[in-house]
Protein backbone atom coordinates (compact mmCIF):
# COMPACT_ATOMS: atom_id res chain seq x y z
CA UNK A 1 0.00 0.00 0.00
CA UNK A 2 2.88 2.27 0.82
CA UNK A 3 4.94 1.79 -2.64
CA UNK A 4 5.96 4.58 -3.82
CA UNK A 5 5.01 6.82 -1.05
CA UNK A 6 7.27 6.47 1.78
CA UNK A 7 10.65 6.56 1.02
CA UNK A 8 12.70 4.34 -0.32
CA UNK A 9 15.02 3.84 3.15
CA UNK A 10 11.97 3.16 5.83
CA UNK A 11 9.99 1.22 3.73
CA UNK A 12 11.20 -2.42 3.83
CA UNK A 13 11.14 -2.04 7.85
CA UNK A 14 7.04 -1.53 8.18
CA UNK A 15 5.22 -1.32 11.00
CA UNK A 16 7.50 -2.09 14.17
CA UNK A 17 6.12 -5.58 15.88
CA UNK A 18 5.91 -3.40 19.06
CA UNK A 19 3.13 -2.23 17.63
CA UNK A 20 1.79 -5.08 16.02
CA UNK A 21 1.84 -7.07 19.21
CA UNK A 22 -0.15 -4.79 21.22
CA UNK A 23 -2.75 -4.65 18.38
CA UNK A 24 -3.26 -8.23 18.49
CA UNK A 25 -3.23 -8.44 22.48
CA UNK A 26 -5.61 -6.16 22.66
CA UNK A 27 -7.94 -7.93 19.95
CA UNK A 28 -7.55 -11.24 21.59
CA UNK A 29 -7.85 -9.42 25.11
CA UNK A 30 -4.72 -11.24 26.10
CA UNK A 31 -2.43 -10.63 28.75
CA UNK A 32 0.54 -7.90 27.52
CA UNK A 33 3.95 -9.02 27.94
CA UNK A 34 4.90 -7.90 24.61
CA UNK A 35 6.05 -4.20 24.44
CA UNK A 36 8.65 -2.91 27.29
CA UNK A 37 6.43 -0.48 29.22
CA UNK A 38 5.35 -0.96 33.02
CA UNK A 39 1.62 -0.99 34.16
CA UNK A 40 2.52 0.46 37.14
CA UNK A 41 3.23 3.82 37.68
CA UNK A 42 6.45 5.89 39.04
CA UNK A 43 6.79 7.32 42.08
CA UNK A 44 4.29 9.91 42.95
CA UNK A 45 6.70 12.48 43.80
CA UNK A 46 8.12 12.57 40.33
CA UNK A 47 4.85 13.26 39.21
CA UNK A 48 3.90 15.96 41.65
CA UNK A 49 6.97 17.58 40.85
CA UNK A 50 5.66 18.19 36.80
CA UNK A 51 2.14 18.82 38.24
CA UNK A 52 3.60 21.77 40.30
CA UNK A 53 5.73 23.02 37.01
CA UNK A 54 3.21 22.71 34.69
CA UNK A 55 0.29 24.55 37.16
CA UNK A 56 3.29 27.26 37.93
CA UNK A 57 4.69 27.43 34.54
CA UNK A 58 6.19 28.93 32.12
CA UNK A 59 5.15 26.08 29.76
CA UNK A 60 7.54 27.37 26.63
CA UNK A 61 10.18 25.57 24.83
CA UNK A 62 13.24 24.82 26.91
CA UNK A 63 16.85 25.58 26.19
CA UNK A 64 17.40 23.48 22.94
CA UNK A 65 19.93 21.54 24.93
CA UNK A 66 17.94 20.38 28.18
CA UNK A 67 17.44 22.91 31.18
CA UNK A 68 20.38 23.32 33.33
CA UNK A 69 18.95 21.94 36.21
CA UNK A 70 18.54 18.20 34.60
CA UNK A 71 22.09 18.45 32.73
CA UNK A 72 23.59 18.84 36.52
CA UNK A 73 21.37 16.44 38.11
CA UNK A 74 22.35 14.11 35.31
CA UNK A 75 25.88 15.01 35.70
CA UNK A 76 25.66 14.54 39.24
CA UNK A 77 24.20 10.61 39.26
CA UNK A 78 27.23 9.92 36.61
CA UNK A 79 29.80 10.97 39.45
CA UNK A 80 27.95 9.31 42.17
CA UNK A 81 27.14 5.73 40.04
CA UNK A 82 30.26 5.80 38.01
CA UNK A 83 32.96 8.34 39.70
CA UNK A 84 33.26 10.24 36.15
CA UNK A 85 33.15 13.67 35.68
CA UNK A 86 30.41 15.18 32.51
CA UNK A 87 30.67 18.81 31.80
CA UNK A 88 26.95 19.75 31.61
CA UNK A 89 27.26 22.45 29.62
CA UNK A 90 29.28 20.96 27.12
CA UNK A 91 28.49 17.39 27.40
CA UNK A 92 25.15 16.41 28.11
CA UNK A 93 22.09 16.84 25.35
CA UNK A 94 18.39 16.05 26.84
CA UNK A 95 16.29 14.88 24.45
CA UNK A 96 12.42 12.93 23.51
CA UNK A 97 13.79 9.57 25.28
CA UNK A 98 16.74 7.54 24.39
CA UNK A 99 14.87 7.36 20.55
CA UNK A 100 15.99 10.80 19.66
CA UNK A 101 19.19 11.18 20.97
CA UNK A 102 20.17 8.00 19.02
CA UNK A 103 18.49 9.02 15.78
CA UNK A 104 20.28 12.68 16.55
CA UNK A 105 23.92 11.05 17.12
CA UNK A 106 22.93 9.16 13.63
CA UNK A 107 21.47 12.23 11.46
CA UNK A 108 24.01 14.34 13.35
CA UNK A 109 27.50 12.01 12.58
CA UNK A 110 26.91 10.13 9.60
CA UNK A 111 27.41 10.48 5.81
CA UNK A 112 25.67 8.26 2.89
CA UNK A 113 27.79 5.60 2.47
CA UNK A 114 29.52 5.30 5.90
CA UNK A 115 29.32 1.77 7.55
CA UNK A 116 27.50 1.47 10.78
CA UNK A 117 28.68 -2.28 13.03
CA UNK A 118 25.40 -3.33 14.47
CA UNK A 119 24.91 -6.22 16.90
CA UNK A 120 22.73 -9.19 16.29
CA UNK A 121 20.08 -9.38 17.88
CA UNK A 122 19.86 -5.82 17.78
CA UNK A 123 17.05 -2.98 19.16
CA UNK A 124 14.76 -2.21 15.58
CA UNK A 125 15.33 1.01 16.00
CA UNK A 126 19.01 1.24 14.67
CA UNK A 127 18.30 -0.36 11.35
CA UNK A 128 16.42 2.02 9.42
CA UNK A 129 17.68 5.07 11.32
CA UNK A 130 21.11 4.51 9.88
CA UNK A 131 19.64 3.88 6.55
CA UNK A 132 17.63 6.54 6.54
CA UNK A 133 20.92 8.67 7.45
CA UNK A 134 22.35 6.87 4.02
CA UNK A 135 24.49 4.74 5.85
CA UNK A 136 24.91 0.88 5.67
CA UNK A 137 24.69 -1.64 8.30
CA UNK A 138 26.82 -4.32 8.91
CA UNK A 139 25.57 -7.28 11.08
CA UNK A 140 27.58 -9.08 13.62
CA UNK A 141 25.99 -11.82 15.52
CA UNK A 142 26.70 -12.43 18.67
CA UNK A 143 27.99 -15.86 19.31
CA UNK A 144 25.56 -18.81 20.39
CA UNK A 145 25.14 -20.00 23.00
CA UNK A 146 26.33 -17.18 25.55
CA UNK A 147 25.55 -14.42 22.56
CA UNK A 148 29.33 -13.63 23.94
CA UNK A 149 30.98 -11.74 21.49
CA UNK A 150 32.71 -12.95 17.99
CA UNK A 151 36.20 -11.29 17.73
CA UNK A 152 37.35 -12.73 14.66
CA UNK A 153 33.91 -11.40 12.92
CA UNK A 154 34.17 -7.99 14.83
CA UNK A 155 37.57 -7.27 13.49
CA UNK A 156 37.08 -8.40 10.53
CA UNK A 157 33.58 -6.01 10.20
CA UNK A 158 35.78 -2.97 10.63
CA UNK A 159 36.99 -1.31 7.37
CA UNK A 160 38.24 1.75 5.74
CA UNK A 161 33.99 3.30 5.83
CA UNK A 162 33.47 2.27 9.27
CA UNK A 163 32.35 5.10 11.02
CA UNK A 164 30.33 4.00 13.63
CA UNK A 165 30.06 0.62 16.01
CA UNK A 166 26.33 0.44 18.10
CA UNK A 167 26.13 -1.25 21.52
CA UNK A 168 23.23 -1.50 23.20
CA UNK A 169 24.30 -2.77 27.15
CA UNK A 170 22.15 -4.14 28.70
CA UNK A 171 20.87 -5.49 25.98
CA UNK A 172 16.95 -5.79 24.69
CA UNK A 173 16.40 -8.48 24.00
CA UNK A 174 18.24 -11.21 25.56
CA UNK A 175 19.21 -9.36 28.87
CA UNK A 176 23.38 -9.78 28.20
CA UNK A 177 25.37 -7.88 30.18
CA UNK A 178 28.68 -6.76 28.69
CA UNK A 179 31.46 -7.29 30.26
CA UNK A 180 34.51 -4.74 30.69
CA UNK A 181 36.87 -7.17 28.89
CA UNK A 182 34.42 -7.21 25.31
CA UNK A 183 34.07 -3.05 26.12
CA UNK A 184 37.95 -3.48 25.79
CA UNK A 185 38.10 -5.29 23.00
CA UNK A 186 35.49 -2.85 20.80
CA UNK A 187 37.23 0.39 21.92
CA UNK A 188 40.83 -1.29 21.01
CA UNK A 189 39.12 -1.91 17.54
CA UNK A 190 37.43 1.34 17.30
CA UNK A 191 40.73 3.41 18.50
CA UNK A 192 42.81 1.36 15.62
CA UNK A 193 40.38 2.32 13.22
CA UNK A 194 38.99 5.93 14.66
CA UNK A 195 35.93 4.51 14.85
CA UNK A 196 32.98 5.98 17.29
CA UNK A 197 30.90 4.07 19.62
CA UNK A 198 27.65 4.77 20.38
CA UNK A 199 26.27 2.97 23.41
CA UNK A 200 22.32 2.45 24.29
CA UNK A 201 22.12 2.13 28.08
CA UNK A 202 18.67 2.12 29.15
CA UNK A 203 18.75 -0.79 31.59
CA UNK A 204 21.39 0.44 33.16
CA UNK A 205 19.86 0.69 36.59
CA UNK A 206 18.59 -2.92 35.80
CA UNK A 207 20.82 -5.83 36.22
CA UNK A 208 20.99 -8.61 38.39
CA UNK A 209 23.08 -10.79 40.41
CA UNK A 210 25.85 -8.37 41.20
CA UNK A 211 26.85 -7.97 37.73
CA UNK A 212 28.09 -4.23 37.16
CA UNK A 213 27.10 -2.08 33.99
CA UNK A 214 29.97 -0.76 32.90
CA UNK A 215 29.01 2.73 30.46
CA UNK A 216 31.13 3.55 27.96
CA UNK A 217 32.78 6.43 28.99
CA UNK A 218 34.65 4.64 31.84
CA UNK A 219 36.49 2.63 29.06
CA UNK A 220 39.38 4.27 28.88
CA UNK A 221 40.10 3.74 24.96
CA UNK A 222 37.10 4.53 24.21
CA UNK A 223 36.38 8.24 26.93
CA UNK A 224 36.94 10.49 23.65
CA UNK A 225 35.10 8.57 21.09
CA UNK A 226 31.93 7.34 22.72
CA UNK A 227 28.31 8.33 23.08
CA UNK A 228 26.66 7.17 26.03
CA UNK A 229 22.66 7.16 25.55
CA UNK A 230 20.01 6.37 28.22
CA UNK A 231 16.31 7.36 29.15
CA UNK A 232 14.58 7.72 32.31
CA UNK A 233 12.02 6.17 30.58
CA UNK A 234 12.74 2.51 32.56
CA UNK A 235 15.02 3.78 35.63
CA UNK A 236 11.96 5.83 36.39
CA UNK A 237 8.75 3.35 34.66
CA UNK A 238 7.57 6.58 32.74
CA UNK A 239 7.85 5.52 29.78
CA UNK A 240 5.24 7.79 28.44
CA UNK A 241 7.40 10.72 29.10
CA UNK A 242 10.33 10.48 26.79
CA UNK A 243 13.05 12.34 28.56
CA UNK A 244 16.25 10.86 27.62
CA UNK A 245 19.40 12.58 27.13
CA UNK A 246 23.51 11.60 25.27
CA UNK A 247 26.57 12.30 27.07
CA UNK A 248 29.48 12.96 24.74
CA UNK A 249 32.86 14.36 24.55
CA UNK A 250 32.07 18.51 23.33
CA UNK A 251 32.86 17.41 19.66
CA UNK A 252 30.55 14.74 19.24
CA UNK A 253 27.98 16.03 21.60
CA UNK A 254 27.86 19.30 18.98
CA UNK A 255 26.74 16.47 15.88
CA UNK A 256 24.08 15.45 18.44
CA UNK A 257 22.73 19.33 19.21
CA UNK A 258 23.01 19.63 15.88
CA UNK A 259 20.36 17.25 14.45
CA UNK A 260 18.72 17.34 17.98
CA UNK A 261 17.76 21.07 17.01
CA UNK A 262 16.06 20.16 13.80
CA UNK A 263 13.95 17.37 14.97
CA UNK A 264 12.64 18.44 18.41
CA UNK A 265 14.43 21.31 19.22
CA UNK A 266 14.04 20.39 23.17
CA UNK A 267 12.07 17.96 25.63
CA UNK A 268 8.70 19.68 27.50
CA UNK A 269 10.44 21.75 30.40
CA UNK A 270 7.90 20.63 32.75
CA UNK A 271 8.90 16.82 32.96
CA UNK A 272 12.55 17.82 32.70
CA UNK A 273 12.44 19.51 35.78
CA UNK A 274 10.43 16.83 37.36
CA UNK A 275 13.51 14.23 36.21
CA UNK A 276 15.92 16.60 37.15
CA UNK A 277 14.16 15.43 41.10
CA UNK A 278 14.30 12.30 39.98
CA UNK A 279 18.04 12.27 38.93
CA UNK A 280 18.92 13.15 42.61
CA UNK A 281 17.19 10.47 44.21
CA UNK A 282 18.44 8.19 47.29
CA UNK A 283 20.63 5.57 46.01
CA UNK A 284 17.86 3.07 48.10
CA UNK A 285 15.26 3.84 45.24
CA UNK A 286 17.91 2.70 42.70
CA UNK A 287 18.72 -0.36 44.77
CA UNK A 288 15.09 -1.42 45.28
CA UNK A 289 14.18 -1.14 41.25
CA UNK A 290 17.15 -3.34 40.84
CA UNK A 291 15.40 -5.59 43.72
CA UNK A 292 12.04 -5.75 42.59
CA UNK A 293 12.71 -6.36 39.33
CA UNK A 294 15.46 -9.38 40.42
CA UNK A 295 11.70 -10.72 42.15
CA UNK A 296 9.82 -10.42 39.29
CA UNK A 297 12.90 -12.09 36.66
CA UNK A 298 12.80 -14.79 38.88
CA UNK A 299 9.03 -15.31 39.56
CA UNK A 300 8.39 -15.37 35.88
CA UNK A 301 11.52 -17.00 34.75
CA UNK A 302 10.93 -20.08 37.13
CA UNK A 303 7.73 -20.30 36.06
CA UNK A 304 8.82 -20.76 32.59
CA UNK A 305 11.25 -23.35 33.33
CA UNK A 306 8.53 -25.06 35.28
CA UNK A 307 6.31 -25.60 32.62
CA UNK A 308 9.17 -26.98 30.11
CA UNK A 309 10.77 -23.93 28.23
CA UNK A 310 14.47 -23.53 28.64
CA UNK A 311 14.69 -19.97 29.71
CA UNK A 312 17.96 -17.91 28.61
CA UNK A 313 18.11 -15.84 32.29
CA UNK A 314 18.80 -12.10 31.83
CA UNK A 315 21.99 -10.56 33.27
CA UNK A 316 19.92 -7.21 32.96
CA UNK A 317 17.19 -5.61 31.58
CA UNK A 318 13.61 -6.43 32.17
CA UNK A 319 12.90 -8.83 29.73
CA UNK A 320 13.14 -12.96 29.95
CA UNK A 321 13.56 -15.45 26.61
CA UNK A 322 12.41 -18.95 26.32
CA UNK A 323 13.68 -21.10 23.45
CA UNK A 324 10.38 -22.46 21.71
CA UNK A 325 12.66 -26.15 20.56
CA UNK A 326 10.62 -28.45 20.72
CA UNK A 327 7.54 -27.08 21.24
CA UNK A 328 5.74 -28.05 18.12
CA UNK A 329 5.98 -24.66 16.28
CA UNK A 330 9.03 -24.17 14.25
CA UNK A 331 8.95 -20.28 14.07
CA UNK A 332 8.67 -17.45 16.63
CA UNK A 333 6.20 -15.56 15.15
CA UNK A 334 3.64 -18.16 14.66
CA UNK A 335 4.41 -19.35 18.29
CA UNK A 336 3.49 -15.84 19.41
CA UNK A 337 0.11 -15.02 17.49
CA UNK A 338 -0.63 -18.35 18.73
CA UNK A 339 0.17 -17.59 22.83
CA UNK A 340 -1.94 -14.43 21.90
CA UNK A 341 -4.74 -15.89 20.36
CA UNK A 342 -5.31 -19.34 21.86
CA UNK A 343 -3.07 -19.00 25.56
CA UNK A 344 -4.21 -15.21 26.18
CA UNK A 345 -0.35 -14.31 26.87
CA UNK A 346 1.57 -11.98 24.63
CA UNK A 347 5.40 -11.78 24.02
CA UNK A 348 7.76 -10.95 21.10
CA UNK A 349 9.27 -13.31 18.57
CA UNK A 350 13.04 -12.86 19.21
CA UNK A 351 13.95 -12.72 15.23
CA UNK A 352 12.32 -9.22 14.78
CA UNK A 353 15.93 -8.29 16.19
CA UNK A 354 17.82 -10.00 13.61
CA UNK A 355 18.41 -8.46 10.06
CA UNK A 356 15.94 -9.73 7.67
CA UNK A 357 14.55 -12.14 10.63
CA UNK A 358 17.93 -14.73 9.75
CA UNK A 359 18.27 -15.43 13.29
CA UNK A 360 16.30 -15.93 16.55
CA UNK A 361 13.29 -17.78 14.59
CA UNK A 362 13.76 -20.05 18.14
CA UNK A 363 13.24 -17.25 20.30
CA UNK A 364 10.75 -15.57 22.20
CA UNK A 365 10.88 -12.43 24.58
CA UNK A 366 8.41 -11.79 27.61
CA UNK A 367 8.60 -8.59 29.71
CA UNK A 368 7.92 -8.39 33.02
CA UNK A 369 7.87 -5.03 34.12
CA UNK A 370 4.32 -5.47 35.61
CA UNK A 371 2.43 -5.93 38.46
CA UNK A 372 2.98 -9.32 40.48
CA UNK A 373 -0.86 -9.88 39.69
CA UNK A 374 -0.38 -9.15 36.20
CA UNK A 375 2.47 -11.98 35.90
CA UNK A 376 0.39 -14.39 37.96
CA UNK A 377 -2.07 -14.26 35.15
CA UNK A 378 -0.11 -14.99 32.76
CA UNK A 379 1.52 -17.70 34.71
CA UNK A 380 -2.03 -19.06 35.03
CA UNK A 381 -2.63 -18.97 31.66
CA UNK A 382 0.94 -20.78 30.56
CA UNK A 383 0.29 -23.35 33.18
CA UNK A 384 -3.01 -24.22 32.22
CA UNK A 385 -2.09 -24.58 28.70
CA UNK A 386 0.71 -26.84 29.30
CA UNK A 387 -1.09 -29.36 31.50
C1 LIG B 1 17.25 -0.80 23.88
C2 LIG B 1 16.27 0.31 23.91
N1 LIG B 1 16.66 1.54 23.52
C3 LIG B 1 15.79 2.57 23.50
C4 LIG B 1 14.50 2.41 23.93
C5 LIG B 1 13.55 3.58 23.87
O1 LIG B 1 13.83 4.47 24.92
P1 LIG B 1 12.98 5.82 25.04
O2 LIG B 1 11.60 5.44 25.41
O3 LIG B 1 13.70 6.60 26.11
O4 LIG B 1 13.03 6.49 23.72
C6 LIG B 1 14.05 1.16 24.35
C7 LIG B 1 12.65 0.95 24.76
O5 LIG B 1 12.17 -0.14 24.88
C8 LIG B 1 14.96 0.09 24.34
O6 LIG B 1 14.60 -1.14 24.73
Amino acid sequence: MNSGIVCKALEPFGTTIFTEMNALCSEAGAVNLSQGFPDFEGPDSIKECAAKAILRGPNQYAPSQGIPSLREAISGKVKRFYGVDVDPESEVTVTAGATEAISSALLGLLEPGDEVILFEPCYDLYPPMVARAGARAVYVPLERPGFSLPEGRLKQAFGSKTRLVIINNPLNPLGKVFTREELDFIGKLCTEHNVIALSDEVYEHIVYDGRVHVPLFQVPSLKDRSIVVSSTAKTFSMTGWKVGYSIAPPGLTKAVRMAHQFLTFCTPSALQEAMAMAMAMEDSYFEELARSYTKKRNMLSSALEAIGFQVLWPEGTYYTSISIKGSGFEDDMEFCRYLTREVGVAAIPCSYFWNGRRGGRDLVRFCFCKKDETLEAAIERLERWRS
